[in-house]
C-alpha cells in the first residue's frame, strides 16, 4: 500500500497548522522539514499528532554516531513516526541512529528510519566531491547506497521516483521507498526536475509519495490532495 505525505514547507506553525487542518480527512501523513522545524521546534510534531496525523520528521541527520544517536532519540521522543539520516554517514552512524530510535521507543509503536541516498538536487559534478560516480553514473551509486542502507538494517530509503524500480529489484519489495518529486500532471514547472506522476510512483512500488506545492499551493488544497489520492488508486 502507498501513502500520501504532504510536505508542510512553511516558515511558521500557524501557516502549517492552517494547511494541516484544511487537509484533514485526505492525506494521513504530514512532513515537517528543516524550515518549519528550525522555526518552531519539536512542539510542531506534537501539534500535528494532536490533529490526528502521522508525522515524518525530515531532518536528514548526518553527524558523528553519538550525536546522531541522540538526535534520533529526541526526534522519536518528540513523537515522530518516521525519521531519516544520510546513508553516506556510514555503518557506525546508521547503527547509532537505530540504537537511538530503539532507546526512545516504548509505546510499542516503531518509528520508521529511512536513509537518504543521493539528494536528487545533486548532479555528476557534485558527486566529484565524494570521488565521483564512476562509469555507472549516479544510478549505480544510489543502488549501492540503498543496498548498504538495507545491510545496515534501515527500513528503507528516500529516493527519486525514477529510482524505485531498480531499488526494489536490488533490495526486495519489502524495503521501503519514499519519493519526493511527484507531479500530478507530470509537469516540472518549478525546481523539481526528475518528476513522476502519482500513478507511476505507485506502479513502480513507491511506499510513500511526498507532495508539497502541487497540494499546498493549489486553489483548493483538500481537493488537490483527494485528486492525488485518486490518481494513486487509479494508476494515473
Ligand atoms: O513542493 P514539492 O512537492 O517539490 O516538495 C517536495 C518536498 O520533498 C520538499 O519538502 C523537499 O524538501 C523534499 N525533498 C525533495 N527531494 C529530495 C528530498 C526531499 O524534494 N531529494
Amino acid at each position: 500500500m502507498s501513502e500520501l505525505v504532504v510536505a508542510l514547507d512553511y516558515p511558521d506553525a500557524r501557516s502549517a497548522l492552517d494547511m494541516a487542518r484544511t487537509l484533514r480527512g485526505t492525506a494521513a501523513w504530514m512532513k515537517v522539514g528543516l524550515e518549519l522545524y528550525c522555526a518552531e521546534g519539536p512542539g510542531m510534531v506534537r501539534q500535528l499528532k494532536d490533529l490526528g496525523f502521522s508525522v515524518f520528521l525530515d531532518l536528514k541527520f548526518f553527524d558523528i554516531p553519538n550525536t546522531v544517536r541522540g538526535a534520533v532519540r529526541s526526534a522519536v521522543r518528540a513523537g515522530a513516526d518516521m525519521v531519516n539520516v544520510h546513508t553516506l554517514g556510514g555503518r557506525r552512524m546508521v547503527e547509532a541512529a537505530i540504537e537511538g530510535r530503539d532507546e526512545a521507543k516504548g509505546s510499542g509503536a516503531k518509528p520508521l528510519l529511512l536513509g537518504v541516498t543521493i539528494l536528487t538536487s545533486m548532479d555528476h559534478e557534485d558527486l566529484g566531491l565524494i570521488g565521483g560516480a564512476g562509469e555507472g553514473g549516479i544510478g549505480n551509486v544510489v543502488i549501492d547506497l540503498a543496498q548498504r542502507a538495507k545491510a545496515y538494517y534501515l527500513d528503507g530509503v528516500v529516493c527519486s521516483g525514477l529510482e524505485v524500480a531498480g531499488i526494489k529489484q536490488a533490495c526486495g519489495s519489502a524495503f521501503l521507498c519514499l519519493t519526493p518529486g511527484i507531479r500530478p500532471g507530470g509537469e516540472s514547472g518549478d525546481d523539481q526536475r526528475r518528476v513522476v506522476t502519482p500513478g507511476q510512483a505507485v506502479a513502480d512500488g513507491s511506499n510513500f509519495l511526498v507532495v508539497g506545492r502541487p497540494i499546498t499551493q493549489a486553489a483548493d488544497p483538500a481537493g488537490a490532495a483527494l485528486q492525488v489520492l485518486e490518481q494513486m488508486t487509479r494508476g494515473a
